[in-house]
C-alpha cells in the first residue's frame, strides 16, 4: 500500500486547506535535516531505510554523459530545491540526477504569496514563484560545505536576477556561474521561466548568444552547459536556438519549463484566489503539459538526428509518460509535479517501469530506446 497516495496526499491537498507553500518549505526542511545528519545515528538508519524503500539499481538503466555517470534517466526538475539545501538527500528518493536552482547572482524574495496553486483536477500546478532563492554565493558555500555527501550529478539552473535589466543579463549570469562553476556537474541558462519580467524575450538569438557567448568563454569546455527552453516557443526559435546550440557547443537541450497556455484546463477558477485561471499569472505544469513537451523533444531530436543530448521535462507521473519521452529523444528526464501529486515512490515505480518496457521492447540498456520512436527526416 502507498501510505503517500491513500494518506499523507489526501491531508496536503484537501483536508486541513494546507498553503501548498507552507507544505513545499516543510518538506524540505525534513529532508534537508535527513540529509545533513545522514551519516549519524539514528538517521544514518532513516536513510538507509529510505533508499531500500525507494532505489533500484540496475545498470541497464545507466548512462554516460558529458563524462558524467547518471545511474539512472530520472533527475529531480529545477525549482524543488533551489538552494540546495537538501542535496544530498535525492540519491535516497531514487534519484538518477538532481538540478538545483533557479540561483541567481542577487538573492531575492520571489512574487508576493499566493503564488503557488494546485490545480487538483488537471493533475497540474500553477507557478509564478519569481526565482525566490539566496542567491548564488549562498548556494555556493552551502555546496562547498556538503562535497562529500553528494553522490549524483548535480545540476545547477541559473537565472537572471530581477534587478538586473535585461541589457546586462549575460554579464548577471556570467557572475552567478563564476561563483558556482566548481560545485555544479552540469549548468544550466534558464531562459523560458514565465514569471521573471521579460526573461523569456532572452530566448531570443541575439540576446541569447550575448549569454552562451559569455559564458562558454568563462567556461572554457569546463562543464557542461545546457539551454532550458519554454514550450510555447514556435519551431523557428526552437530553430534558432539549435544553431546557437551548434555554434556555442551546447551539452544539450532541457525541453521544458512551464507554460502560459491555460487552454484544455478542467479547473476555472482558483479557488485561493476567486479569479478566473485564465486570469491568473504563472506557468502551468504537470498533465497539461505533458503533450506538448513531448512534441517539443521528438522535434528537437529529429532535427539534430540524435546528435544534441535532450533532457525531457513536463507531465511525466507514469512509466508511460516516461518512455513516451525517452522514445521521443530525451536521454534523461526530470519531474516535478508528478512527484507532488504521487509522491516519493514514483521514482521507483517509473524505473521498474522502464526496465520491464525495456524487456517488451528488446533493449539492453535504456540508451537503446531513446529516440526509437522517432522517424528520422
Ligand atoms: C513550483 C514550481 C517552481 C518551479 N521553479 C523552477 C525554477 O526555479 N527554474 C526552472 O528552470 N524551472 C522551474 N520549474 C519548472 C520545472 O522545473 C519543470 O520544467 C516544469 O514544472 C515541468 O515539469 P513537471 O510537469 O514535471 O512539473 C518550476 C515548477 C514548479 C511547479
Amino acid at each position: 500500500m502507498d501510505i503517500y497516495r491513500t494518506t499523507i496526499r489526501p491531508i496536503l491537498f484537501s483536508g486541513l486547506k494546507v498553503d501548498p507553500e507552507w507544505a513545499h518549505q516543510q518538506s524540505l526542511a525534513l529532508l534537508s535535516w535527513i540529509g545533513q545528519y545522514q551519516n549519524q545515528f539514528p538517521v544514518s538508519r532513516i536513510e538507509h531505510q529510505l533508499k531500500s524503500v525507494f532505489s533500484i539499481n540496475s545498470t541497464r538503466l545507466s548512462q554516460t554523459l558529458w563524462g558524467l555517470s547518471f545511474p539512472n534517466p530520472v533527475g529531480l526538475a529545477a525549482g524543488f530545491d533551489k538552494d540546495g539545501v537538501a542535496a544530498g538527500i535525492w540519491h535516497s528518493f531514487g534519484f538518477g540526477f538532481a538540478e538545483l536552482g533557479t540561483v541567481t547572482l542577487h538573492p531575492q524574495p520571489g512574487n508576493p504569496r499566493p503564488r503557488l496553486f494546485r490545480l487538483l483536477q488537471d493533475q497540474a500546478v500553477l507557478n509564478r514563484m519569481g526565482f525566490n532563492n539566496q542567491g548564488a554565493a549562498a548556494l555556493a558555500t552551502r555546496l562547498s560545505q556538503h562535497t562529500q555527501a553528494v553522490s549524483l550529478p548535480i545540476g545547477i539552473n541559473l537565472g537572471k536576477s530581477k534587478i538586473t535589466p535585461l541589457e546586462a543579463a549575460a554579464k548577471d549570469y556570467l557572475a552567478s556561474f563564476r561563483q558556482l562553476k566548481a560545485w555544479g556537474d552540469y549548468f544550466v541558462v534558464n531562459v523560458s521561466s514565465p514569471n521573471t519580467p521579460g526573461l523569456r524575450s532572452l530566448q531570443n538569438a541575439t540576446q541569447l548568444s550575448q549569454i552562451l557567448e559569455a559564458l562558454q568563454t568563462e567556461n572554457q569546455g569546463d562543464k557542461p552547459l545546457l539551454v532550458k527552453i519554454a514550450p510555447d516557443l514556435e519551431w523557428e526559435a526552437i530553430a534558432d536556438i539549435l544553431e546557437l546550440a551548434q555554434t556555442y557547443q551546447l551539452a544539450g537541450i532541457i525541453a521544458t519549463n512551464t507554460t502560459i497556455r491555460r487552454d484544455g484546463l478542467s479547473t476555472t477558477v482558483i479557488s485561493r484566489t476567486g479569479n478566473l485561471v485564465t486570469e491568473e499569472a504563472g506557468g502551468i505544469s504537470g498533465a497539461p503539459l505533458r503533450q506538448r513537451s513531448t512534441e517539443v523533444i521528438r522535434w528537437i531530436y529529429q532535427q539534430t538526428q540524435g546528435q544534441l543530448p535532450i533532457i525531457g521535462v513536463g507531465g511525466i507521473f507514469t512509466p508511460e509518460d516516461a518512455w513516451e519521452k525517452i522514445t521521443a529523444g530525451a536521454c534523461l528526464i526530470q519531474t516535478y509535479t508528478g512527484w507532488v501529486y504521487e509522491g516519493p515512490g514514483m521514482v521507483r515505480r517509473i524505473l521498474e517501469g522502464l526496465l520491464q518496457r525495456l524487456d517488451v521492447a528488446g533493449f539492453n540498456s535504456l540508451s537503446e530506446a531513446v529516440g526509437s520512436q522517432v522517424d528520422r527526416v
